[in-house]
């Protein structure tokens, strides 16, 4: 089977889960792009253009979000795009925690098929579904490594596009994404000199994650 056909056969199948949370009250938007893409990107769940297109990121977070793969050298349909939670909430409100655990497996379906050399959740919903104890303003931009694959958190573009501060930090980190696919995972266990109380000290989330940048 093909990555393209696993993925069809998994949205078949979800299409077809109605114990799923909002099945009764919107559409599915599975997600969509290059089923060989290095880079997916991972948002909170559809919105009201989402719903009614059944695609996701199409509203105008989805146009910023376009701009900025443009500006890195990429195409929209060169990456993947999806959301945590794959129908919309009823007016927009945040995925409740239930929503997010129902679709869990089969993000992470999606995720095996596609296997990406990194991850890059946008917004706050997003990180904490890979990183619980990352904060946005803190840790977005930087590398983390959860099970061996690559997880870089952003701003979401919504938010970029609510504050000017939050969109100039939003296109850094973009510009910095090529760079960071390349980065290597560093090597489990990194051995320590006794008494090097620079190594001793990490911050509780390496226990989970290792940031890198
Ligand atoms: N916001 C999201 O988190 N996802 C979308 O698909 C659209 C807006």
């Amino acid at each position: 089977m093909t990555k393209l056909e696993a993925l069809k056969a998994l949205e078949g199948e979800m299409e077809a889960d109605k114990s799923l949370p909002l099945s009764m009250t919107s559409y599915l938007v599975f997600g969509e792009g290059s089923p060989e893409a290095d880079v997916m990107f991972i948002g909170e769940a559809p919105g009201f253009h989402e719903d009614r297109l059944r695609r996701p990121f199409v509203g105008t977070a989805g146009k910023l979000l376009d701009k900025l793969i443009l500006e890195v050298g990429w195409k929209r349909e060169g990456v993947y795009i999806t959301n945590i939670v794959k129908r919309r909430p009823p007016e927009n409100r945040d995925p409740l925690p239930e929503e997010i655990e129902a679709y869990k497996p089969y993000l992470t379906r999606q995720i095996e098929i596609i296997n990406p050399k990194a991850i890059v959740p946008l917004g706050r919903y997003g990180m904490n579904y890979f990183l619980p104890e990352a904060k946005i303003s803190r840790d977005q931009g930087k590398v983390f490594w959860v099970e061996g694959r690559k997880i870089i958190p952003m701003f979401h573009p919504a938010a970029a596009l609510r504050a000017g501060a939050v969109l100039e930090t939003l296109r850094q980190s973009f510009r910095k994404l090529p760079e960071l696919l390349k980065v290597e995972e560093p090597p489990k266990e990194t051995p320590t000199a006794l008494g090097d109380v620079s190594k001793n000290d990490s911050s509780k989330e390496t226990v989970k994650a290792q940031t890198l940048f």
